[in-house]
């Protein structure tokens, strides 16, 4: 087994038979095949998710560390990075959007919550006072 080779995508895509079975976790490339029979899950998850990016369906049954200490032993390489990049699972890195937009959003939502919270209480407290006059 050779490992810190990178993989296609198309490569991966073409083992995705009970006999012969790639996925990609976290942009990893591993041989599934012979774990098929031991899946915990059962083998038609597995094979349901054969020869594509795995991810977001193995991060979503939330495995187990045990199960995260397979993997190493199944790894036969890394998805090609030009690939790993284009495919909408990897991790958003050198895209255009860069992370100095996308955290003051959050905050002057936050800002704009506080301020209508108070001016709705400093309105509130005002309208006690009259009827209190
Ligand atoms: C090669 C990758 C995988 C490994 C090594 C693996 C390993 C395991 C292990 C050890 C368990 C037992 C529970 C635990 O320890 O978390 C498990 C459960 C499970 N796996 Fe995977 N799994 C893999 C991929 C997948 C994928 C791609 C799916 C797709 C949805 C999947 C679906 C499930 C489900 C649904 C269970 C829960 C079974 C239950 O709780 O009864 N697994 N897996």
């Amino acid at each position: 087994m050779s490992t810190g080779e990178y993989i296609s995508l198309a490569d991966v895509q073409s083992h995705n038979s009970k006999e012969d079975l790639y996925m990609v976790i976290d942009g990893k490339v591993y041989d599934c095949t012979k774990f098929i029979d031991e899946h915990p899950g059962g083998e038609e998850v597995l094979l349901d998710c054969g020869g594509t990016d795995a991810t977001d369906a193995f991060e979503d049954v939330g495995h187990s560390d045990d199960a995260r200490s397979l993997l190493p032993n199944m790894l036969v390489g890394e998805l090609d990075p030009a690939e790993a990049a284009s495919s909408s699972k990897s991790k958003p890195n050198t895209t255009t959007a860069s992370s100095s937009g996308s955290s003051s959003p959050n905050f002057v939502t936050i800002a704009g919550f506080v301020i209508m919270a108070v001016a709705g209480y400093i309105a509130y407290l005002q309208t006690v006072a009259a009827k209190s006059e």
